[in-house]
Parts: C-alpha cells; structure tokens; sequence
C-alpha cells in the first residue's frame, strides 16, 4: 500500500526525531502530543536539527524549508484521521499506548496502518487492543533518530505480510536498514542494552565504582562511544526502568530486576538530559556527576 501522509503520536526527543526524518524523506506528516509545550519544543528542536544539517551541508536551505512546510502539529487525535501510518511514539507506559489507540482508532481509514515505536512492550498485546491486530507492528527507531542507521521491525503474532512490506517500504524511503526481531520482550536491541545498563547502574550502586570511572572504564575500555550512565541519562532513565520492569516481568527471572538506585532516580524525577538532571547534572557548562 502506498504511504503518503504519517501521524506521529507523541512529540518528545523521540517523535521530533521521527518527525524530522520523514518530512525529510518527503512524506507528510501531523504530529500530536496532548502537551501543546511538547508541540512547540518540538518544532524549535526539529527547526534547528535541520539548520545543522544545512550548516553541514547535508541538505539544502530549500530541503529544510520543504521539510518544515511538510510538518503540522495538533492537539487533537481526530486530526490524524487521513493518513495512511501512524507511528505512536508516547511515554514508555503501557496503558498510555492503550488509551492512545482506543481513542484513535475510531477516527481511522480502515487501512491505516498502526505502529507502536515502544522499545519494550508487547506488540501483539498492543495490537489486541485494536480493531486491525494485522495491520499493527512495532516501529522502533534508535535515538537520536535523524543520526541513528537502524530501525527495528517488529512482527506482531497477527501482523501480515502486506503491513510488514509497506513498513520496510518506508524504513528504506528513510534511507535507514530495518533488522527484524520477533516480539517478546524488549526485542534486540534493549534485550541486550537494557540488562547492560541496570549493571552500570548495580555497579555504582555497590561502589564498585562512581560514575565518571565507570563510563571512562567502558568507554576506554570497550570502545563504546558513550559510557553506559551516560548513555542512560541521554535514553531517559525512566524509559530505561520501564523496560528493565517489561523484561523483568516478561521474562520472570531476576536477573532483569531493576536496580535499586536506577529506581530512585526516576522516584526524584532525575531523568537524565531531558530533566537536566540524572546521573549526571547537565545545569552548569559542563555534566557533573551526581555519585
Ligand atoms: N529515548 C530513547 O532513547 C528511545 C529510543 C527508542 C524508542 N523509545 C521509545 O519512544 C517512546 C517515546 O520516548 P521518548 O524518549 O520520546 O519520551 P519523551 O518523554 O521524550 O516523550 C514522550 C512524549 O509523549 C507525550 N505523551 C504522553 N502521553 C501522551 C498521550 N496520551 N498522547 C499523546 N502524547 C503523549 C508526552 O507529552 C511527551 O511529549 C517510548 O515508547 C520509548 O520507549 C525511546
């Protein structure tokens, strides 16, 4: 099927993202978030992600311009009735993304397709609170989203091939590579990141080590480009306890368990960059560790 105008649910570093890379691409695109600050913050960030690549001459004024032209915001659901995908791309908690797709479905062309960008929950449970389970897969994208090659495709147990072609049809548009996982929980990527970062955490959490040497040892040590507090801090610390909570819940064992410490940051609404404030205080000219 052809995919012509997209709506993107949710307008945070995710979705500003998703929305930069397909008006880009050349798509339409709506954006909506239920906070019209969200909207406004993501237009100014999306303007000036943009100019960056214009000052890098990655593309041109008139490719900005155009891409920009492309994007529309709204605080209402029902104004993503015409397009052909949606990309669902709010907080990590489980009964948002429900109470998202309850509400719009009914405003939706029956061959719209429906996509949930969640780094961790259950596309087929998700999908079963639809009225089209074949037609809704995962979408996930990797932050910063215009930087980031990979896109993971996501099969539902229902999802048909039709669906997953014109998704991979986009994904290529996008001019990224799509790696396809099955769904049980938190799929490739976060499976294997996710239980890596709770074990930065544990460590620092035990005093095996604080938090500048535990990102310079990885960094150094395993030629990651970020540390892995750093790293948690630019995801968003309270993304990184849901999934830690989906895979631990998911998978039943307690090698999953949430750090104690990664819990108590998010309890002081320490979230890392998007707070200022996570393992790492960004409110001066440069980070300070906060253990
Ligand atoms: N942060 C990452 O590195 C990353 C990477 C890949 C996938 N994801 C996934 O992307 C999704 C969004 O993450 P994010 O980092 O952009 O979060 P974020 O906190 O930056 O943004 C979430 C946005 O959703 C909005 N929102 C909340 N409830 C809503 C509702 N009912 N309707 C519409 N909008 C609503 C919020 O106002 C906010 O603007 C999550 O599912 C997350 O797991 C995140």
């Amino acid at each position: 099927m052809d995919i012509h105008r997209i709506g993107i649910v949710g307008a945070g570093q995710m979705g500003n993202g998703i929305a930069h890379v397909c008006a880009l691409a050349g798509y339409d695109v709506v954006m909506t978030d239920i906070s019209q600050d969200s909207l406004d913050k993501a237009r100014a960030i999306i303007d000036g992600n943009l100019e960056r690549q214009v000052s890098r001459e990655k593309i041109s004024k008139a490719d900005k311009d155009t891409a920009m032209g492309r994007i529309s915001s709204t605080l209402k659901l029902s104004d993503l009735g015409d397009t052909d995908l949606v990309i669902e791309a709010a907080t990590e908690r489980e009964t948002v993304k429900t109470a998202i797709f309850e509400d719009l479905v009914p405003h939706l062309k029956p061959t719209t397709i429906l996509t949930s960008n969640t780094s961790s929950i259950s596309i087929t449970r998700l999908a079963s609170r639809t009225d089209r389970p074949e037609k809704f897969m995962g979408f996930h994208f990797m932050n910063p989203v215009p930087v980031m090659q990979l896109v993971e495709l996501i099969r539902g147990i229902a999802t048909d091939k039709e669906t997953f072609d014109a998704c991979l049809g986009v994904v290529d548009r996008l001019g990224k590579t799509a790696a396809t996982a099955e769904d049980f929980p938190a799929f490739i990527v976060n499976r294997i990141l996710m239980p890596m970062i709770n074990e930065a955490v544990y460590t620092l959490y035990e005093g095996v080590g604080n938090v500048n040497s535990i990102d310079q040892a990885m960094k150094l040590g395993t030629n990651h480009p970020m540390g892995p507090l750093e790293l948690a801090d630019f995801i968003g610390l309270d993304t990184c306890l849901a999934i830690m909570n989906v895979l631990h819940d998911g998978l039943a064992d307690t090698k999953y368990r949430p750090c104690p410490l990664l819990t108590k940051y998010v309890e002081a609404g320490w979230l890392g960059r998007k707070t200022n404030r996570g393992f790492y205080d960004y409110r001066g000219d440069m980070p300070v560790p906060t253990r």
